[in-house]
Order: structure tokens, then sequence, then C-alpha cells
């Protein structure tokens, strides 16, 4: 998959080196000296003229007529070399990959050297590179007759890089895991509704399980009604499928403390229920367990790299459908917590499936929280597609969470939760608590209202419901499920520290 090298040789025979070029003049220097010459000093006049671009994002391709032992170079435009961030670099990388898998290359050679800057060395940029590759090639195989067939793929990276080469190595596993782990998320959320039920994700949980050791347990409708889960069950009544709380535990740790609980809302699909969508609304609701997939592949993350930390995952799952036994707004549930519930709303479906859940986490001695969902379109009108909707009850607890985000390109953005927030959760004449208390601020009222479970537990709400899906093909993916959150939630869990 990868080799590292640590000189590059110019003359080596391959089909394609692949450098980094700045906006700068730094091809007087270092590698790009050599090439310069070896291409008759022309570099700048290429560039001048237009068929080397240094923008960033852009990746030019120059044929170099046999004085390289490259056939071609594939120049990464990456722009002024105190502005390139790691994300760029890794937006950069996914273009390179993108342009190479389009060219139908089976190997390429990269001169890892000639993307570093002051701030970004060797691991970082073999991280980015080795993360880049499947995110930017990840193809979600369709079900069209003709579609999907085996097409040539790259196969191989030569990475020439000064550093120790066991480190790189293990820098290029690293990312080359998350990436693929993000995929596998992706295929999650891409599958229809009727091709993943929560059976189907209960089995998926099976097999990492076997897979990677994990410890699992799996509740069957039977379970819940013994430990009183009412209100995930309320949501499954109107279903034919049965409902799985899926619990996959890993310890890195020799006690079972400080335990990371980690909640993914899995809703396979949301009709809304009574409070039915509008049929334009209802299409796309097969991504309502993207909190799910999230959860299930920072678990695969975790699985590869066993960190020595404890982590419970925690996913409640059903469809949300209706039939002559399905949930009815007006209706009064009963949660495991004891709290009782006036539903509402029975689109508001997530917060009920996540309030046994979290409950359920709790019960695993989860010591800390993060619950991802697909929660609101709230979020969506709050934030935009770019930008997770982040709540929590813990400063402290949330700017881990944030600096996990960041390291990883995830963007996040916090939206309170005030007492007069928690009193409209509160607002029932008849329960505990409302599933729905009005448009306003509807994305934090689905917060409040998770939070209610959390109790004081820290824990932080990531509302996904935007930033699981991308409208158009992007440097790091194709258009759809994105994956959104298994990066920073396994990132989270590597560098958390119990406070
Ligand atoms: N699954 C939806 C949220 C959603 C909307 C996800 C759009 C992705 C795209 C959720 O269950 C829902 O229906 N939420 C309601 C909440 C409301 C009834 C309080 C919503 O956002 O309208
Ligand atoms: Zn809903
Ligand atoms: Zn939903």
């Amino acid at each position: 998959m990868f080799t590292v090298k640590n000189n590059v040789d110019l003359q080596q025979k391959t089909e394609i080196l692949v450098v980094g070029i700045f906006n700068q003049n730094q091809q007087t220097q270092g590698l790009m000296a050599e090439i310069d010459e070896a291409l008759g000093h022309e570099l700048l006049t290429f560039i001048k003229e237009g068929d080397i671009a240094v923008k960033a994002k852009q990746v030019s391709k120059l044929h170099t007529f046999g004085k390289l032992g490259a056939k071609r170079l594939f120049f990464v435009g990456l722009g002024k070399k105190e502005k390139l961030t790691e994300q760029d670099l890794k937006e950069s990388f996914g273009l390179l990959f993108k342009a190479v898998q389009q060219a139908k290359l089976q190997e390429v050679s990269i001169a890892l050297e000639t993307f570093l800057t002051d701030n970004l060395d060797t691991y970082d940029a073999a991280h980015a590179l080795s993360e880049a590759w499947p995110l930017a090639t990840y193809k979600f195989e369709d079900y069209k007759k003709k579609s999907n067939e085996p097409e040539k793929q790259l196969e191989h990276v030569i990475v020439y890089a000064d550093g120790d080469e066991k480190e790189l190595q293990a820098a290029l596993t690293v990312g080359y895991t998350y990436g693929k782990a993000t995929n596998s998320a992706r295929t999650l959320v891409n599958l229809p509704g009727n091709m993943l039920t929560a059976t189907d994700l209960a089995n998926y949980a099976a097999e990492l399980a076997e897979r990677y050791h994990f410890e699992l347990e799996i509740l069957e409708k039977e379970d819940m009604e013994k430990l009183g889960m009412g209100a995930l069950l309320a949501v499954n009544k109107g279903s034919v499928e049965p409902p799985k709380m899926i619990v996959l535990k890993h310890q890195g740790k020799e006690q079972w403390d400080d335990v990371i609980g980690l909640v993914g809302k899995g809703i396979t699909f949301d009709t809304g229920g009574y409070s039915l969508k509008p049929k334009d609304g209802i299409v796309g609701m097969k991504t309502d367990m993207a909190g799910a997939a999230s959860v299930l592949g920072a678990m695969e993350i975790i699985g590869e790299l066993k960190p020595e930390q404890n982590v419970v995952a925690v996913i409640p799952s059903t469809d949300n459908m209706i039939n002559g036994e399905a949930l009815k707004p007006d209706d009064v549930i009963t949660s495991m917590s004891g709290k009782t519930i006036e539903v509402l709303n029975t689109d508001a479906e997530g917060r009920l499936a996540l309030a046994d859940a979290v409950t359920y986490a709790k019960h695993h001695g989860a010591n800390y929280l993060v619950d991802v969902a697909t929660l609101t379109g709230g979020v969506i009108i709050a934030l935009g597609m770019h930008t997770t909707g982040a709540m929590t009850n813990n400063e402290e607890w949330f700017e881990q969470v944030r600096e996990a985000s960041m390291e990883e390109g995830e963007p996040m953005w916090q939206l309170p939760i005030f007492e007069k927030d928690k009193e409209r959760v509160r607002g029932s004449k008849v329960a505990d608590l409302n599933n729905s208390p009005g448009r306003e601020g509807h994305a934090i009222m689905g917060g409040a209202f998770i939070g209610e479970f959390a109790e004081d537990t820290p824990w932080v709400h990531l509302d996904i419901a935007g930033t699981s899906e991308a409208k158009a093909n992007h440097a790091l993916g194709p258009e759809g499920a994105t994956g959104v959150m298994v990066r920073t939630l396994a990132t989270l869990v590597e560098r958390f520290e119990a406070k």
C-alpha cells in the first residue's frame, strides 16, 4: 500500500512523480531546483505561462519527455506557504487523488518534502496524505445494472520523505485507518432503509465486535421492556422491524473507570410518524442513522488502534413508522430514567431514542458522554451544512471535543442551553418533559431535552443534521454521506484526559 523511501531518486522509472508547489520563489531550492535543472530551467516559464498552477487546490500535469525518470509530473498547487493549514493540505491531497483516480493510475510516487511548511512536518503531511486517499476516492457501490465494474485503482503509493521510516509508516497507517473507517460510516449512511434495518445495524456492530474483540450487547425488545426503555420502545411502536439497543465496549485500561460514552442516533428511516413529514421532506431520511454510523466508524478506528481508554458505544436503533399501534401526538410515555414525556411531535423521535440510550450509557458506567445525531432541521437553518451544532453541560469537556474536531477539520459551533431553554422542555402540563416545545430555537430544544437525561454527567450533544451529508462532490469525497464526526470521535478518544 505505502512504501517509504528516504531519498527522492529523480531518475527512478515511474509513471508519475507528485510534487507540491507553493506560490513563491522556492523553485530554485532543493528538489525543485533539481527538477528545474532537469527540465532545462523552464519551471518558471511553465508557471508564468500557466502550465503549472501554483494556486491552492489546483493539480497540473506535465510530461517530462524522458528528462526525468517519471513519465509525468503532477504539480499540486499549494498557494502561500504561510497560509497552508493541515486541512488545506488534506484537501489538496484529496484533489490529487481524484486526479490520480481519473487517470486510472495504479501507482504514484510523492515527494513529501515539497509539501512541508514551518507548521506542518513530515508526519503531519503523511497523516494528511494517507487519510485523503481513501476519503477522496470513496465511491458508494450503487445498484445500477451496469455500474460498479471493477476499474483500475490506485494500489501503491511510494512516499519519499525524510524521517524515521517506522514512524512514517505508523503515521501513514493511522491516517489510512481514519479515512477507511470514515468510508465505512459513509456506506452505512448511504444504504437505503430497506437494506439497513435496526437488525442489520446490530449485525454490523456484531461483526465489528468479533473483528476487534469488543464486548457486545444487543438488547432485544423484551430486554428493553424489562429495563423500562419506554422512550425507544415508543418510537418503535409503529414498526414491523424489531428495535435494537446496540452496545459495544472497548476496555483499554485495567479498571473500568473514566469511561467515554459515545451515543449515536440510529433511526434507519424517519417518516416522522403520525406527525408525518411532507413528501419532499421524507426523501433522504434513510440517513437518519448517521450518528450511529459516526460512532461505529469511530469504534472501527478504536478497534484498529486500540487506545488505552475505556469506551462504551450505545446505539438506539429502530425506524420511525406508522401503523395502528404507532405512537401518537399527546401520548405520554415513561423513559428508562423514570422521567415521563409528553409526545407533542412524533417527528422529534431522535431525542426519545437518545434519552434511553444516554441513560443506558450511564448505566454502563459512562462518565463522559458525547451524543451524535441528525436531530433537527433547525441546526441547518442556524449553522448551514458545514458546521455541526454543539451543546453541552460542561465547558471543559466541550473543549476537549472541540479541540479534536479542529484537529480533524470538522468544524463545530456551540449553541447555548440556558435555564429558560430548560424550562421550555420541562414545560409540559401532564409530564416531566415534552419532546417538542415549538419551533423557536428548535436545535437547542433537541439538545436541552437530551441534556435532561445526561443530568450531571459531562455531556456534549452534536447535531449533524447538516454536516452528515454533502450536497455536491468535494475535495475529500463525493456527494452524499460525509462520515462526519468519525474522525473527531476517534481523536477525542485518543487524546482524552480525565479531569
Ligand atoms: N431526522 C430529523 C431531522 C433532520 C432534518 C435530519 C433534516 C436531516 C435533515 C428529526 O427527527 C426531525 O424530524 N426533527 C424535527 C424536530 C421537530 C419536530 C421538533 C425537525 O427538525 O423538524
Ligand atoms: Zn423526526
Ligand atoms: Zn429523525
